[in-house]
């Protein structure tokens, strides 16, 4: 059976923010929540807490340790343990590290279109921003990037890898240039990964902390994203092997911050659930080349990316100002506006493609329904 055989009946009778944004009569196809029922190991892992009554507070040891051995199984990459640290979720870490090791009153990178909390976390105690777009082709413009790092008040550099809402899985040689310019002119670089494992069949995923030079940057991370966990708050900061004292000294908060249930049910589903997850990254990919294919129908084209399961649509040939809205207005389909990742971007469009076939098949309908 299909990870997204599941029926719309079904799904409506979800309360989280996908399912209660809009009415009823709107399909959304927005904030990325996946369309799926949990993991094996995962439910298993979860009827076991409760029948057990292990409901207390963290333990603190699950989710790095299943981390760890799924970045060394999966990728290659060796973290000791003295390296990762649990917090609430990747964008308030985030907002953590900045706070905490960038000066208050410089400046922080971006690359727009960007998945709008970048914005809030880079900026967060005051910080400005300073954005170096993306290339047309959706990848780290990296003269761009050397332009920004040399000014002389950026001080940190927030790289979404892979791209949201591209789906861009950067390049072991593309992190390395990131790297070698961040040492250049000592900038913090701080990685975020969440869709790191969502990538698809065939394609590899680098980290940022492994390519050379990355010793003095952060990786966050969280497994919410590739078992759809996000109920249950729980994230992961890993520092480079230079920066894993700074990293200790962060208040307990930040790891206090980290629930329970979410860091046992996302070590569950790392250790558990590695061919679950396998078949998702296929169905995505099958989404993708399902939604290229269907796309020219309503006057609109895209082409597959290697990673996430959004999909970046120019929907500008629809002839909508906010494409989005009057989507959302005239056909009843409710996408991410692209004014939300750059403010350039009213007509593009962010598609959650992490549902069912039949369900991509009523959105590319309504879009055409809106046109007519
Ligand atoms: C790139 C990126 N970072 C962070 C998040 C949110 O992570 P969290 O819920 O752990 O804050 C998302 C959610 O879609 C995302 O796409």
């Amino acid at each position: 059976m299909a990870i997204f055989d599941i029926d719309l009946d079904t799904l409506r009778q979800r309360t989280s923010m996908k399912w209660t944004r809009f009415a009823p009569d709107v399909l959304p196809m927005w904030v990325a929540e996946m369309d799926v029922v949990p993991s094996p190991g995962v439910t298993r892992a979860l009827q076991h807490a409760v029948e057990i009554g292990d409901l207390g507070y963290p333990g603190y040891e699950s989710l790095p340790r299943a981390f760890r051995a799924f970045a060394a199984d999966t990728w290659g990459l060796s973290l000791t343990q003295r390296q990762v640290m649990p917090c609430a979720d990747v964008v308030s870490g985030m907002a953590v590290l900045v706070e905490a090791f960038t000066d208050p009153g410089s400046s922080i990178v971006v690359n727009p279109p960007i998945y709008p909390p970048f914005r809030s976390s880079g900026g967060v105690g005051g910080r400005a921003l300073v954005e170096a777009a993306m290339t047309p082709e959706g990848r780290l413009d990296l003269e761009a990037l050397a332009e920004a790092f040399a000014l002389p008040e950026v001080t940190g550099y927030l790289l979404c890898n892979p791209h949201n809402p591209h789906g861009t899985v950067h390049t072991a040689d593309e992190l390395a240039a990131v790297a070698q310019l961040a040492r250049q002119h000592q900038v913090l670089v701080i990685s975020d990964e969440i869709h790191g494992a969502l990538v698809a069949p065939g394609v590899t995923f680098t980290s940022y902390l492994a390519v050379p030079g990355s010793e003095s940057g952060f990786v966050v991370t969280s497994a919410s994203k590739a078992f759809n966990l996000a109920a249950l708050k729980a994230g992961l900061l890993i520092a480079g092997s230079e920066l894993v004292d700074a990293l200790w000294q962060l208040p307990y908060e930040v790891r206090a911050g980290s629930s329970h249930l979410g860091l046992l049910l996302q070590a569950a589903g790392l250790d558990e659930d590695r061919d679950w997850l396998a078949q998702l990254n296929a169905e995505i990919a099958a989404n993708k080349v399902l939604l290229a294919s269907l796309l020219p129908e309503v006057g609109l084209s895209y082409t597959p990316s290697d990673g996430t399961y959004l999909a970046w649509v120019d929907a500008a040939p629809l002839g909508f100002e906010d494409a989005a809205t009057s989507l959302r207005e005239r056909g009843k389909v409710a996408f991410n506006p692209g004014t939300d990742y750059a403010a350039s971007h009213g007509q593009w469009i962010r598609i959650n493609l992490a549902t069912s076939p039949e369900i991509i098949r009523e959105a590319v309908r309504r879009i055409g329904h809106a046109r007519a």
